[in-house]
C-alpha cells in the first residue's frame, strides 16, 4: 500500500498536519492555481451546463481565455482529416453510442456506473468524452479529471493511447502519474494514474480540491486500493457535491457498487464479440491424442512440485517428470470420472501437465492456418519465464522468422508493451504470455486462440500465522469468461482451457474481494491516516496489537534519525519499496549469487544492499553506472528507484524536524556498522527467526510458523553457519513452506534492545521456544540492567517524537 503512507501513519498528526501546510507533496498536487481551484469548486459549475454566462462572470480572465484556446484547439484536430480518421475509428467502438446518455448521466447525478464488455471502449473513451465536452462548453481551464487504473502498465498505456487519439504529445492535455514516474504538464486536465497515487493525494488533499471528475476504472477486480478508495470517496462525496464520481466495471456485477452509492444509475454498453469455441482439458487432450488420468493415481505430481521448490534437486529430474506425465496422459482413462475423483480434480494442477501440453498446442496452432495472434494466461511472472524458456528451445516456436514470443505482465518496460500491441508482418505468429493482466485491462486486437491455464496469483493472508502469501489459486467463472471472451475480437475465436469442464463448475462465481483477503493492519493505517473516524470494533484486534500496527520501514527511518545512521537506512528502506535489486538470471544463478555474496561480509541482506548502492553511486558519478550493474547482476533500474526514493524519504523526514536541514553529518559516508544492525533489528521486529546451528549447517525456525527456508539469493543461505543466533527478516511468503526474503543476522543483545518491548512478554515467547537459550540474559540482575537501558531508548524515541528538534547528536555512543 506504499511506504510512503505507511511512514506517515506511523508519523501519525504530526506529519499529515505539517504537511498540510507545507504543501510536502507538491508533486502530487494538480499544476492549477488555488483560485482556479475555488472557481471549479465552489461555483457550481454543473448546476448550469447550458448557460456558461454564469460561470464567465467567476472565471478569471485568464481560464476563460485558456479554455477558449483549448477549445478552438480541440476542434481543429477534430476537422482535420487525422483527427477525422481518428474519429471514425472511436465511432466504431461500442461505448460511443452510449455517449449522449452519459454525458447527461454525468450532469444529472453524482455517481453514474458503467458496465461494458471488456474492449468496448470504457477506459479510452468515456474520461474523453467528459473532456471533450468540458472543453466544448468552454470550461477546459478549469476541469481536472482523474482516472484511476489498478496497474502501472494501465495507466501508462491507456494515457499514451488517449493522447494519440486527441493528436497530442504526452503531457499536454492527458497525463499519467505512477510511482516515481509521470508524464503532466501544465496543461494537463485528465490524468491517468494508479489508484494508490490517488490514495496518496487523499492523504494531504481529503477534498480533493479543484478535482472535477474522478473515474474509478476496473472495479469489478475489487482490489484493496479500489474498494478502499471507493469507501473514502463515498464519504466525500456529500462534503464534494458538485464533484463527479464515475465507476467503470468490465462486468455485470454493477448492482453491488449501485447499491452501495444509493442506487445510483448504471449504463451498459452492449459489447459484440464473435462466437469463441470452447475447449476443456478432455477435449484439449483428445487433440494431442492423449487420455487423462484422474490426479491421485499420478502421485508424481506430488514430487515435481517438491522439484520446483527445492532449488538443489538435479535438473535432470524434469525430463524425467515430463516423460511420467506424457506416459500418464497416454495412459489414463479420464471420461469416467468418479466423485472422489472429482475431488481429487479439485486439486489439479496445470502446471504440472501445462507446459508440455501448451508447447503442444502452439505448434499445433501454428502449423494450422487460421490466422491470428494466440493470447497464453499463465499463473505468473516465474512460470513465463519458464515456459519462454521452454519455447525459445522449440525448433518452431522459437524460430524467429515464423513466431514472435512476448511476454506481458505488471512490471515490464515499456518499450516492451508496445511490442504486444503491434501487428507482426506476414507469416508471423504472435504469441503473448501473459499473466491475468491480459483478462481486462489490456486489449490486444488481433487474438483468435485463447489458452487458459486457470490459475493466477492471488495475495493472501494466513490469519493464523500472520503471513501473507503469494499462491497461486483457481480464477473465478468471470475470470474464465473474460479469458474466453479475448479470443472473439476480430473473428470467431478458439479458446482452450488447460483443466476439466468440472474443476470450471467448481470455480467460485466471482473472486473474493482483496479486502476480504489482506491483513487488517494496513487498512487500519489507512483509516487512521485520513481521519475516517474511529475504527470499528472488527478491526480492534488488530488496534490492540501496536507493535503489529507500527509500520516497520517507518520506525526504522526513525531511530536512524536519531542516532545518526540514516544515510545508509534511507539505502535499506528504499531497497525494500522496490523490486529486489539483485538480480538472478535463471541460467546464471551461481554467478549472480556469487556477485551478491562479495558485497556481504555480516550476514546481512541489507548491508550488501548498502555497499551495492553505495559502489553504483561511485560508478554513476563516472557514468559507469549500467556497467556496474551489468557486473554485479544489479538492475539499473532498481537502483535509480532507490535514488529516487532516498530523496522523497529525506524530504518527509526533513519536514517533519526530525532530521536536521543543515547538518549533512547523517549523509556521511561513515557509519557503525554494528549501530545499523541495531536499527535494522528496530525496525523489522517482530520479524524474527532463530538460528539452530546442527553439525553441518543450521535450521531456522519462527515462532508462528516452525521451520522456515531462506530464499536462495539471500547471503545467509550460502553460508554454513552465521555467527549470530537470530535473524530479522522484513518478509516472509507462504509458497508451499514459509521463505523469508531479505535479512539480517543479529545478536542477543541487540535483540534484546532493540527488539519489541521488553515488557510485554514478547522477548519472554521467544526465550520460551528455544527453551533456556538465552538463559543468560534471563538472570535477574541482568535482565534488570537490559530492561533499564531499553526503557530509556524507547523514552529517547519518544521525546524525539514529541520535539524533534531535541539534539541527539551525542545519543549513538
Ligand atoms: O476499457 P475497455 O476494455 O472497455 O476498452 P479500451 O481499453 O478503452 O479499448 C478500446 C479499444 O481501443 C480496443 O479496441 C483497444 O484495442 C484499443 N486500444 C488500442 O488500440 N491501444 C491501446 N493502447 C489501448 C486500446
Ligand atoms: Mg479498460
Amino acid at each position: 500500500l506504499g511506504l510512503l503512507r505507511r511512514v506517515e501513519s506511523y508519523l501519525g498528526e504530526f506529519l499529515s498536519q505539517k504537511s498540510r501546510t507545507k504543501e510536502t507533496f507538491q508533486d502530487l498536487s494538480f499544476s492549477r492555481s488555488n483560485s482556479s481551484g475555488s472557481i471549479a469548486t465552489d461555483e457550481g459549475l454543473f448546476e448550469q451546463p447550458e448557460s456558461f454566462a454564469s460561470s464567465k462572470g467567476v472565471m478569471e480572465k485568464h481560464l476563460w481565455r485558456r479554455s477558449m484556446q483549448l477549445r478552438d484547439k480541440q476542434q481543429a484536430w477534430q476537422e482535420s482529416p487525422e483527427g477525422r480518421k481518428m474519429l471514425e475509428l472511436r465511432r466504431s467502438l461500442p461505448a460511443y453510442k452510449e455517449k449522449d446518455a452519459l454525458l447527461a448521466a454525468i450532469s444529472r447525478d453524482q455517481v453514474v456506473i458503467i458496465s461494458g464488455e471488456t474492449g468496448c471502449g470504457k477506459t479510452t473513451q468515456i474520461p474523453q468524452f467528459i473532456l471533450e465536452s468540458e472543453i466544448e462548453a468552454v470550461r477546459g481551464a478549469v476541469c481536472s479529471i482523474i482516472c484511476t487504473q489498478p496497474r502501472r502498465i494501465s495507466a501508462m498505456s491507456v494515457s499514451e493511447r488517449v493522447a494519440s487519439e486527441r493528436g497530442e504529445k504526452l503531457g499536454d492535455s492527458v497525463g499519467y502519474k505512477v510511482r516515481l514516474e509521470g508524464m503532466k504538464g501544465r496543461d494537463t486536465r485528465l490524468l491517468f494514474c494508479t489508484t494508490g497515487i490517488l490514495l496518496r493525494r487523499l492523504l494531504v488533499d481529503r477534498n480533493l480540491k479543484g478535482v472535477t471528475h474522478v473515474i474509478v476504472d476496473e472495479i469489478h477486480e475489487r482490489g484493496m486500493n479500489e474498494d478502499f478508495l471507493l469507501i473514502v470517496l463515498k464519504d466525500l462525496l456529500p462534503r464534494r457535491p458538485e464533484l463527479r464520481l464515475i465507476l467503470m466495471s468490465a462486468t455485470l456485477d454493477s448492482e453491488l457498487f449501485s447499491s452501495y452509492f444509493g442506487r445510483a444509475q448504471i449504463i451498459h454498453v452492449p459489447g459484440f464479440t464473435y462466437p469463441v469455441r470452447t475447449h476443456f482439458l478432455e477435449d484439449v487432450l483428445e487433440i494431442t491424442g492423449c487420455k487423462l488420468t484422474p490426479y491421485n493415481q499420478i502421485d508424481d505430481y506430488g514430487q515435481e512440485k517438491m522439484w520446483k521448490m527445492s532449488k538443489h534437486a538435479p535438473r535432470k529430474r524434469k525430463s524425467q517428470i515430463v516423460s511420467v506425465v506424457e506416459d500418464a496422459l497416454k495412459a489414463a482413462d479420464f471420461k469416467g470420472y468418479s466423485p472422489q475423483t472429482r475431488e481429487s480434480l479439485a486439486c489439479w494442477n496445470p502446471d504440472s501437465i501445462g507446459f508440455y501440453l501448451i508447447e503442444y498446442l502452439l505448434c499445433n496452432i501454428c502449423e494450422s492456418d487460421k490466422p491470428g495472434a494466440i493470447l497464453v494466461f499463465m499463473t505468473g511472472w516465474d512460470d513465463i519465464n519458464s515456459l519462454k524458456e521452454k519455447l525459445h528451445a522449440n525448433p518452431l516456436l522459437g524460430d524467429p522468422s515464423r513466431v514472435l514470443l512476448l511476454a506481458c505482465h505488471g512490471s515490464m518496460a515499456s518499450a516492451e508493451q508496445r511490442l504486444i500491441f503491434d501487428e507482426p508482418g506476414d507469416g508471423v505468429r504472435k504469441i503473448v504470455l501473459a499473466t491475468n493482466i491480459a483478462e481486462t485491462s489490456i486489449t490486444i486486437n488481433d487474438v483468435v486462440f485463447v489458452l487458459d491455464c486457470g490459475k493466477a496469483k492471488e495475495t493472501s493472508y494466513d490469519a493464523l500465522n500472520n503471513t501473507p502469501c503469494l499462491l497461486p489459486s483457481w480464477i473465478s467463472k468471470v475470470s474464465a469468461q473474460q479469458r474466453r471472451g479475448r479470443a472473439g475480437r476480430v473473428q470467431p475465436g478458439e479458446c482452450y482451457h488447460l483443466y476439466p469442464r468440472c474443476v470450471y463448475d467448481a470455480f467460485a462465481e466471482y473472486q473474493l474481494p482483496e479486502i476480504l483477503r489482506t491483513p487488517l493492519q494496513s487498512l487500519c493505517l489507512q483509516i487512521k491516516s485520513l481521519n475516517l473516524g474511529s475504527i470499528s470494533e472488527f478491526l480492534s484486534r488488530a488496534l490492540q496489537s501496536p507493535e503489529l500496527l507500527a509500520p516497520k520501514l517507518g520506525k526504522m527511518l526513525l531511530v536512524a534519525a536519531i542516532f545518526n545512521c540514516l544515510d545508509p537506512v534511507l539505502t535499506i528502506v528504499s531497497g525494500l519499496s522496490v523490486r529486489d535489486p539483485f538480480l538472478t538470471p535463471f541460467d546464471k544463478k551461481d554467478l549472480a549469487e556469487a556477485a551478491k555474496s562479495q558485497f556481504s561480509r555480516d550476514n546481512s541482506d541489507h548491508l550488501a544492499l548498502v555497499r551495492a548502492y553505495e559502489g553504483w553511486k561511485v560508478a554513476e558519478r563516472d557514468f559507469a553506472g549500467y556497467d556496474y550493474c551489468w557486473k554485479n547482476f544489479l538492475s539499473a533500474q532498481s537502483m535509480k528507484a532507490i535514488d529516487s526514493l532516498r530523496k522523497e524519504f529525506l524530504s518527509l523526514l526533513r519536514d517533519t524536524d526530525l532530521v536536521d536541514t543543515n547538518t549533512t553529518t547523517h549523509n556521511a559516508w561513515s557509519y557503525d556498522e554494528h549501530l545499523v544492525r541495531a536499527v535494522i533489528c528496530y525496525g523489522l521486529y517482530p520479524g524474527i527467526c532463530s538460528v539452530v546451528h546442527n553439525e553441518k549447517s543450521f535450521s531456522l525456525k519462527t515462532m508462528e510458523d516452525g521451520q522456515v527456508l531462506l530464499y536462495s539469493n539471500s547471503v545467509n543461505a550460502r553460508d554454513s553457519k552465521i555467527p549470530y543466533p537470530w535473524l530479522v527478516f522484513n518478509e516472509k511468503i507462504k509458497v508451499n513452506s514459509v521463505f523469508l526474503r531479505d535479512s539480517t543476522a543479529v545478536s542477543d543483545s541487540v535483540l534484546l534492545l532493540f527488539g519489541g518491548s521488553f515488557s510485554k512478554g514478547h522477548i519472554d515467547g521467544h526465550l520460551k521456544m528455544l527453551g533456556g537459550y538465552l538463559e543468560f540474559f534471563m538472570k535477574p540482575a541482568i535482565a534488570e540492567m537490559y530492561q533499564c537501558l531499553k526503557e530509556e531508548l524507547d523514552e529517547l524515541i519518544q521525546i524525539k517524537l514529541l520535539n524533534p528538534r531535541m539534539d541527539t547528536h551525542s545519543y549513538h555512543e
